[in-house]
């Protein structure tokens, strides 16, 4: 018989998650407390955007092992819980907010039946699974939980799902292994990498893998700045550093850094529980490399302001991407956006463009305009700022664009369009990180 699933939260994690469950063989029913998010899935639809997903929900639906409900005790048969609720950074200091996570299990502890295992997959600070389980076994003695920490990226959520570069399962007891690997077995009989950690090791694997990516990102901005004084162009030293495999070419495009709802709070939630373990000396790195972040927006503005004088007010600002990143329609923490917000408050008529993220947007920053596309965008401004690299801007045509703005000035806040191409179409073009290459007038 099909194993159970129920899958607790069914925002990006676990829409995904129920999604990819299903389409594995898994009987699984999503529940959440929104209804509209639930009414939404029950009808196949995706409330935010992922490529690939919504087709893949229709078809689960489809095959009858997936539903969705408000009723938690929809999930009382089920053998497995996955909890894959949010853990937002809290409102009043750089620690994760855990009420989700622990109203979840609070709510889930008496419904679910004896022998049955609650399967953690939110990030969450070192020490939570521990806690979480004790509660958990307070309310009720014959069940179990365990930790599964989840690596994908938005944009690719289906495919990191699917086929993940490595499964990691904190485990307390065998039994709860042996009933993660019956879940996973189409996984394991494809060699996915299998790693069985304790509790603590697993929520730290985790963090430590987003703070690393964040390093690198970070590393390279850095790399930039002093490229930027010195005269050196860091996509060249980026390109050249990226072919020594130990260090390797991924995640090191200099811009305007990282955004979104994982990686800034991640790295600021464990510095919070470094300082709680005492052991906040070994993650002082982490803030220069949240500082560094943060710095490349500024820098963007600054070029702005080197550009257009410092008074920026009454100017057009052209921003093309909102998102936090290309393929996906998430504003959280979005560089993009910051930038495009600070410069509004600087006295700037800024209107953006993104292909998916403009509903997202203007609802956070409804101050902001938006343009229904690149052109309506652009049209008269004195400056055009990329800030999210979509492949749709990457297929401009920059000489009939610069028939349509005031100026022709660009700056390519993620080093992602063809400078020469842009050059030669007579735009000045700046980026981060390089110098400016841009013929001197005379
Ligand atoms: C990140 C991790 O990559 C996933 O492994 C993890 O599961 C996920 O967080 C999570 O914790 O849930 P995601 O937030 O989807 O995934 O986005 P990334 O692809 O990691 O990009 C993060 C940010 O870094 C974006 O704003 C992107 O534009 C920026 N970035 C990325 C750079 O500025 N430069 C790069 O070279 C790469």
């Amino acid at each position: 018989m099909a194993l159970k699933i129920s899958v607790i939260g069914t925002g990006y994690l676990g829409a995904t998650h129920a999604a990819c469950m299903s389409s594995l063989g898994l009987e699984v029913v999503g529940v959440d407390l929104d209804p509209a998010k639930i009414a939404l899935l029950q009808a196949g639809k995706v409330p935010f955007y992922e490529p690939g997903l919504e087709e893949l929900l229709q078809e689960q639906i489809g095959s009858g092992r997936l539903t969705f409900s408000t009723d938690f005790s929809a999930i009382s048969g089920a053998d497995i819980h996955f909890i894959c609720v949010g853990t937002p950074q809290a409102e009043n200091s750089l620690a994760a907010d855990m009420s989700y996570v622990d109203s979840a299990v609070e709510k889930i502890a008496k419904i679910i039946k004896p022998g049955s295992l609650v399967v953690g997959k939110s990030t969450v600070p070192v020490g939570s699974a521990e806690r979480l389980r004790a509660r958990l076994l307070e309310l009720n003695p014959a069940v179990d939980l365990a930790w599964n920490p989840e690596f994908l990226r938005e944009g690719f959520a289906v495919a990191d799902t699917l086929h993940p570069t490595r499964l990691v399962v904190g485990v307390a007891t065998p039994e709860a292994e042996a009933l993660l690997r019956q879940v996973y077995a189409t996984n394991l009989a494809e060699q996915t990498p299998w790693v069985v950690a304790d509790l603590p090791t697993a929520e730290l694997v985790k963090v430590a893998a987003n703070s690393f990516l964040a390093t690198k990102i970070s590393f390279i901005n850095a790399m930039a700045e002093i490229c930027e004084a010195a005269g050196g162009d860091v996509t060249v030293l980026a390109k050249a550093i990226g072919y020594d495999p130990r260090i390797g070419s991924r995640f090191l495009q200099a811009g305007i850094g990282f955004g979104g709802g994982c990686l800034p709070k991640d790295i600021r939630a464990f510095m919070a529980r470094s300082a709680e373990l005492g052991a906040d000396q070994a993650l002082e790195f982490l803030r220069e490399i949240d500082s560094i972040n943060m710095r490349a927006r500024s820098r963007v503005i600054e070029l702005v302001r080197s550009e257009l004088g410092a008074d920026l007010r009454d100017k057009k600002v052209a921003v093309l991407g909102a998102a936090f990143k290309p393929e996906s329609d998430d504003v959280r923490d979005s560089p993009a956006l910051d930038i495009s917000v600070q410069i509004l408050a600087a006295g700037s008529d800024v209107v953006v463009y993104d292909p998916k993220a403009m509903a997202n947007a203007a609802s956070r920053f409804p101050a902001l305009k938006f343009a229904q596309s690149i052109e309506e965008c652009v049209a008269n401004a004195d400056i055009v700022l990329h800030l999210t690299e979509w492949q749709e801007f990457r297929t401009i045509d920059p000489t009939q664009l610069r028939t349509l703005v005031r100026s022709p000035l660009l700056i390519d806040g993620r080093n992602a369009l063809d400078r020469e191409l842009w050059q030669s179409a007579g735009w000045r073009v700046l980026a981060l990180g390089r110098a400016d290459t841009n013929p001197r007038e005379s």
